[in-house]
């Protein structure tokens, strides 16, 4: 039996078309919306991303900043555009592009964004809340597969499932989303034993490497009916695709996400998302109670 493909455009097409609304709503308040955008350097993927998020902004009615700087931007000039932007009453949300160029201090710059416009979730005090079960801002990949299981009404409760990344972005917060979820989480990486086991024994496998010369998710790797969330992606022979082989694991799994179409446009919709919601606590509108 084939497993289902989870259409990640459609999903996030529908948290898209409720973010317009309010974000409408919100204007009816003389609060215009607002996302800063920061990119460093020329990375032509990072480059892409930030457009299509300001493409996206611009869909829903959000208001962008955007600030394109040169590689050679330093620590200390990175330092006083974040600060220029937490005290900007006019921007809600400030986004800074990762990866940054090795010379900047990723941890310093996302830290010191100030939390209530934090919209990727990545500051010490977010982190916090998110560990507590109380975040208002999440990290926008793992809340978008959060979504996604909500949409597919894919429970949780009580399953196994294996995350094979462990980053900030997408590992550790998917990690305590999951348990919130009463899941059984295991987080995975390069240094695990006996990996293919781990994803065997899964009900639901979440993978998120991106470099098919290190990680593939096959067939044999995964069990009968299991759901598979690929948020890898690479290119290969100058196609986008994911960590997992689609065609054959489509056949064992109950639900796959593709790539393109599946994780990507979720993480883009969780950021208008959270745009609005800082746009909303601009002015009290919200609580994590
Ligand atoms: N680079 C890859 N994904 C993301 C993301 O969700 N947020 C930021 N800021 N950078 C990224």
């Amino acid at each position: 039996m084939t497993g289902q493909k989870i259409d990640g455009i459609a999903v996030a097409n529908s948290v898209k078309d409720r973010v317009r609304i309010a974000t409408s709503e919100l204007r009816k308040e003389n609060i215009e919306p607002c996302l800063a955008t920061v990119l460093v350097g020329d990375n032509p993927a990072s480059t892409t991303y930030v457009k299509n998020k300001q493409k996206a902004c611009f869909e829903v009615g959000i208001a962008t900043k955007d600030h394109k700087l040169p590689a050679s931007f330093s620590q200390q000039e990175m330092n006083t555009l974040i600060d220029l932007l937490n005290s900007d009453k006019a921007v809600h949300g400030i986004l800074v592009q990762l990866p940054l160029p090795d010379k900047l201090d990723e941890f310093a710059i996302t830290s010191r964004i100030s939390p209530i416009k934090d919209i990727d979730g990545l500051t010490p005090f977010n982190i916090g809340l998110l560990s507590s079960g109380r975040a208002i801002l999440k990290p926008c990949t793992p809340s978008g597969i959060i979504e996604l299981f909500d949409y597919y009404k894919i429970d949780l409760a009580g399953k196994d499932a294996v995350i094979v990344n462990r980053s900030n972005l997408v590992g550790k917060p998917l990690y305590n989303l999951m348990l919130e979820r009463n899941a059984t989480v295991t987080t995975c990486h390069s240094k695990t034993q006996n990996l293919k086991e781990h994803c065997k024994r899964a009900d639901i496998v979440v993978t998120a490497i991106g470099d098919r010369s290190k990680f593939v998710l096959t067939e044999d790797m995964v069990k009968d009916g299991a759901v598979v969330i690929d948020v890898g992606t690479a290119r290969l022979d100058g196609k986008l695709v994911g960590d997992v082989d689609y065609e054959n694991v489509i056949k064992k799994a109950a639900y796959v996400t593709p790539v393109p179409g599946g994780v990507g446009p979720m993480t883009v919709a969780m950021l208008l998302k959270n745009t609005l919601t800082a746009a909303s606590i601009s002015k009290g509108f919200v609580s994590n109670r």
